[in-house]
């Protein structure tokens, strides 16, 4: 199920101009040691190993152990970015981290994330579900217009496993944790270099009843099918707005990275916006569904093994709880 390596990129793309500049300047991810696989939920659950890989392509995911937490996570993942990117940390001035599962209810879990790295400005959550971090690299996007931000640390981290019930198979089987992140630089004003072309975010609050943990249970209540339907959707209807407001079409996305819930929707969406297999990132294999993580671990490793490199245009999509979803087409640079 690992992706063959998009082509290489070409001289760049002009006629997409950024509208927002920004460098990504280093990546990096973290998942827990523990490693749950499909054969060992067979033995506590009414489920199989060639169910749950033919209905959601996830063969094993990672899991937080007694000493790993959301800010656990995040702070490697962070430290990762920071180490590739070769910049110390006194030299963030945003750190945001996306999250479902802060680890109190107060202060932001950014805070203690940006004590452990000592990062300077401000630092706080950013709570979108599975499109959360597409949220926040809008929002980083746009701060490093800001005088005086120059960096901004963009983190999405989850520990979301604990709140699907163990004993309910539908949910069980797709969580995963873990954490990824990214480090923006300001980008130049040159319309060809790096930074975000096209962005469309939203949400339809009528559909929260469709994927939440109620205020008085302690486990996710979803509506399986009712998910994917509309997640599928959403993600053709939203990176298909991203892709018109940018002027652009799927022939010009080098690497679509889609949220990591189910492969068979991460199949049918691609198809519908029209971005061959072959130029999508898939690791849902490996991490199931790792919520706010799911985005950035798959362009840290898509970065890692070269199949993202300087000049790709690459097509980010978030969906997820609320609804909310969150499309980014942007050009990577370094
Ligand atoms: C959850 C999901 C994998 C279920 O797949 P599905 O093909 O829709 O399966 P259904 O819910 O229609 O259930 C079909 C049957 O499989 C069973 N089933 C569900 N989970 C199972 C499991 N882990 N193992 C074996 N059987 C299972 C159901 O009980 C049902 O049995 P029944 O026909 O006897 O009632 C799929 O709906 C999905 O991925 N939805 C989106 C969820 C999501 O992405 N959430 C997070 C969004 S960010």
């Amino acid at each position: 199920m690992s992706v063959t390596t998009a082509p290489a990129s070409t001289a760049p793309t002009t006629h997409l101009p950024a509208t927002l500049p920004a460098r990504v300047l280093g990546w990096g991810m973290f998942v827990p040691e523990r490693v749950v696989t499909n054969h060992d939920l067979e033995q506590t659950l009414d489920t199989s190993d060639e169910w749950i890989v033919e209905r959601s392509g996830i063969r094993e995911r990672h899991r937080v152990g007694p000493d790993d937490s959301t800010a656990s996570m995040a702070i490697e993942a962070g430290r990762a970015a920071l180490d590739k990117a070769r910049v110390p940390a006194s030299r963030v001035d945003l750190l945001v981290l996306a999250t479902t599962t802060p680890d109190q209810v107060t202060p932001a879990t950014a805070a203690t994330v940006q004590h452990a790295l000592g990062t300077r400005g401000a630092a706080f959550d950013l709570n979108a579900a599975c499109s959360g971090f597409v949220h926040a690299f809008h929002v980083a996007a746009a701060c490093l217009r800001t005088p005086g931000i120059d960096h901004v640390l963009v983190i999405g981290a989850d520990r979301f496993a604990c709140y699907a019930d163990p004993a309910e198979r539908t949910t069980a089987v797709l969580f995963g944790d873990g954490a990824g992140a990214l480090l923006l630089g300001a980008g130049s004003d040159d319309p060809a270099g790096p930074g975000l072309i096209g962005v469309d975010l939203g949400g339809d609050g009528s559909a929260v009843s469709c994927l939440e943990v109620p205020p008085d249970q302690p486990y996710l209540v979803m509506d399986g099918r009712e998910v994917f339907r509309r997640a599928t959707r959403g993600i053709v209807e939203s990176c298909t707005a991203a892709l018109e407001r940018a002027g652009a079409t799927a022939a010009d996305v080098d690497v679509f990275v889609p949220h990591q819930a189910n492969l068979r929707i991460i199949e049918a969406a691609a198809n519908r916006v029209g971005v061959p297999m072959d130029r999508v990132v898939v690791d849902i294999d490996r991490y199931g569904n790792t919520s706010s993580a799911s985005i950035p671990i798959a362009i840290s490793e898509a970065a890692r093994d070269g199949r993202i490199k300087p000049g790709s245009i690459v097509l980010a999509c978030g969906i997820g709880a609320g609804m909310s979803w969150a499309s980014a087409l942007f050009r990577w640079g370094a």
